[in-house]
């Protein structure tokens, strides 16, 4: 067997995994409009993904209508979303897969074209985005990215019951579990992280009021399905969409100690050297790893994710740095990546041009290795 530890079983929460490659949150926009619900498209993508005792962390969901910040993100707020989640749900189930949904909310990473009523996005202050970078319309127009909102201390327990209603959604629709998503310069993070949260009530100012809203969000999604069904996703030392803590390592070392006694399915990171490899190629230089600085300080099962190939995957697990590995752009070009990894079989390359938007083409037309072998 080529490589013995990532092909080695795993249990995560009551979910025993047959190997380790997991298949990392990947926003395509190809939800149907304008409902914002999973389609036949969808279904037959995660389905061609899905492996017999293999992880799925399905696309970032919006948790709530003002959670929006791209076109054709599916939702997991309204009830056409939840039965159009119930088909990739049972889709991948058929093959034997499990499938936990990831549940976002974007933020001040959105404009008001995209929020009902035209009004301007939240956060946790009013900071706006670096001028240096772009933003989309809802109707894709290239845009500037405004001044947020700042949510009043009252409006947070509503931020926080939406994560918990579409946590229960999300158990509707029949996931396995769920991850939040606290990383990449999204609304929690906006929270965590000391340049955009600047409020003086109890959810800013210290490391422990700028944790708050993930400790809250966290604890009412386990109220929903138990901790052992639910992960979290950070980005220490992350860039992603303006994002980025002076000095991480006291936060991240609160955040990540604050979550271990919860009992969580498990912590997952993105590696700091490809953080925004959502919108460019990248490979940060210089930078630390984020499962070799906090995995000393995390005893529950850990996921990395960020370039890895199936070597450097191998060669984190056997290290024990990591317990998995959650693979993006390259389970987007190969739908049998756990297959291809196992027995060496050469990769197909990404195609950037397709990530986002659009219909079959660099979505399921992707061949498996036997299909290419016959074609
Ligand atoms: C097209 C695309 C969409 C992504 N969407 C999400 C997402 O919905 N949620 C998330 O947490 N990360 C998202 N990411 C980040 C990936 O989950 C992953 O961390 C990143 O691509 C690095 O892993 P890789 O080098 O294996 O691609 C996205 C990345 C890409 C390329």
């Amino acid at each position: 067997m080529k490589f013995p530890s990532l092909f080695s079983p795993l249990q995560v929460g009551p979910y025993k995994l047959k190997h380790r490659v997991v298949m990392a949150p990947l926003t395509r926009m190809r939800a149907e409009r304008p409902s914002l619900a999973p389609r036949p498209l969808n279904v037959e993508y995660y389905g061609q993904r899905a492996t017999p005792g293999g992880l799925i962390i399905a696309e970032a969901s919006p948790v709530v209508a003002t959670g929006h910040g791209s076109p054709g993100t599916p939702g997991i707020y309204s009830e056409q979303q939840v039965t159009g989640w119930r088909g990739v749900v049972d889709a991948v189930h058929a093959r034997g897969g499990l499938i936990f949904l990831q549940l976002w909310h974007v933020g001040r990473v959105s404009h008001s074209s995209f929020q009902p009523g035209g009004v301007l996005p939240v956060s946790s202050s009013a900071v706006p985005i670096s001028a240096a970078l772009k933003t989309m319309t809802a109707d894709g127009k290239p845009a500037p990215y405004e001044t947020p909102r700042a949510l009043e201390t009252g409006e947070i327990a509503d931020v926080v019951d939406s994560f918990r209603q579409a946590a229960r959604n999300a158990r509707e629709a029949g996931f396995d579990g769920v991850e939040i998503h606290g990383a990449n310069g999204y609304l929690i993070e906006q929270f965590l992280q000391s340049h955009t949260n600047l409020r003086t009530d109890r959810y800013g100012g210290s490391i422990a009021n700028r944790a708050r809203l993930l400790m809250e969000v966290t604890e009412a999604v386990i109220e929903v399905w138990g901790a052992d069904r639910v992960g979290v996703r950070l980005s220490p030392y992350g860039v992603a969409n303006d994002s980025g803590e002076t000095d991480p390592m006291p936060l991240y070392s609160h955040v990540v100690k604050s979550l271990g006694p919860l009992g969580l399915a498990y912590l997952h990171f993105v590696e700091p050297r490809s953080s925004g490899a959502g919108r460019a190629e990248v490979n940060h230089q210089n930078v630390p790893s984020a499962m070799v600085l906090f995995r000393p300080i995390w005893s529950g099962v850990l996921i990395s994710a960020g370039g890895f190939t199936g070597e450097t995957a191998e060669a984190a697990i056997a290290a024990g740095h990591a317990d998995a590995i959650a693979f993006g752009r390259i389970f987007i070009s190969n739908p049998d990546l756990p297959l291809r990894l196992q027995h060496g079989y050469p990769l197909t390359p990404y195609n950037r041009a397709t990530f986002y938007g659009g219909e079959e083409m660099g979505y399921t037309d992707y061949p498996a290795y036997g299909e290419l072998e016959r074609a």
